[in-house]
C-alpha cells in the first residue's frame, strides 16, 4: 500500500510515522509513505501557497495552483484509489473506513490548513472529505496521521500476530475484553480464575461475554442494527 500526504508542514508528519508498527510496516516493504511539501510546488517568488480570501474575512486560504501541480504530478505517475481531504466538515472516519481504505493500493491525502482550501480543489480533485471527529484541529496533519496509523496496522503481515487486529475493539463491532498479565495476584487484586484455568474454549467464551457486557455498558449505540455493515466499494 502507498500513501502520499500533501502538507504545508512536512516536519510535523515525519517523526510519528517512524516508530513502532508503522516503522515495521515500512521496513517490511508493506507500506510506503511519501510526504510532499505543497510549498515546493508554488511558482511565485516567495513560494507562497496561501492567500487572502476573496470577499474578505479573516484567515488565509490555501491556493489551488500549487496543490494542482502536486496532485497532477502524482496522478500522472499512478492511479489513486482515493484522494482524501482532511477537514472538520468531512465524513466521519471510522474503523469501517479504515477497513475499506486498507483494501486500496494508492491513497492520497491533502491536509487542510488556515481557513481551508480553495473550494475548486475540493470540487475538482477530492474524492472524499474526511473528519476524524467533531472538533477543530489546527490542521489536517494530525488527522492524516490518525488515518495512516489506523489503516497501516491493518495491512496483512504488519502485525506479528495477525489475529490481533481481528481482536481489536470495533473490529467485530464490540469493544475488546479486559486483558491481564503477570503477576496473577498484585496486592490482593486478582486476575479472573478462568484466565488461569487453561480451558481455551471457556476463556474464549468468557472474553466474548466480557466484550458484550462492556459494549452494552459503555457503547450501547454499537449494538444497534445496521452499525456493523462493511463499507461499500
Ligand atoms: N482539520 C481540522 N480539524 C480536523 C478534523 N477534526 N478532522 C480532520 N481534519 C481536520
Amino acid at each position: 500500500m502507498r500513501i502520499d500526504i500533501l502538507t504545508l508542514l512536512p516536519e510535523l508528519l515525519e517523526s510519528p510515522l517512524n516508530y513502532s508498527i508503522l516503522k515495521r510496516a515500512k521496513e517490511k516493504g508493506l507500506l510506503e509513505i511519501y510526504i510532499h511539501n505543497i510549498r515546493d510546488y508554488a511558482r511565485n517568488k516567495h513560494k507562497q501557497a496561501d492567500d487572502y480570501a476573496f470577499g474578505g474575512g479573516a484567515g488565509m486560504v490555501m491556493m489551488i495552483e500549487p496543490i494542482d501541480l502536486c496532485i497532477s504530478k502524482l496522478t500522472g505517475e499512478r492511479q489513486y484509489d482515493e484522494i482524501l481531504y482532511l477537514t472538520p466538515d468531512g465524513e466521519r472516519f471510522t474503523q469501517r473506513m479504515a477497513n475499506y481504505l486498507v483494501t486500496k493500493k494508492n491513497i492520497l491525502m491533502l491536509c487542510g490548513h488556515y481557513k481551508g482550501v480553495d473550494q475548486r480543489v475540493r470540487d475538482h480533485f477530492i474524492t472524499r472529505e474526511v473528519s476524524i471527529g467533531d472538533y477543530v484541529l489546527s490542521g489536517g496533519e494530525i488527522a492524516a496521521l490518525v488515518i495512516t496509523d489506523c489503516t497501516g496496522r491493518l495491512i496483512p503481515g504488519v502485525l506479528s500476530d495477525e489475529t490481533s487486529a481481528l481482536m481489536d475493539s470495533f473490529q467485530d463491532n464490540l469493544l475488546a475484553p479486559p486483558v491481564y498479565t503477570r503477576p496473577a495476584n498484585y496486592k490482593g487484586w486478582k486476575v479472573p480464575d478462568i484466565l488461569l484455568s487453561g480451558h481455551q474454549l471457556q476463556v474464549d467464551e468468557w472474553r466474548h461475554q466480557q466484550s458484550l457486557e462492556r459494549t452494552r455498558k459503555l457503547r450501547p449505540d454499537m449494538l444497534q442494527e445496521g452499525s456493523e455493515k462493511p463499507e461499500e466499494e
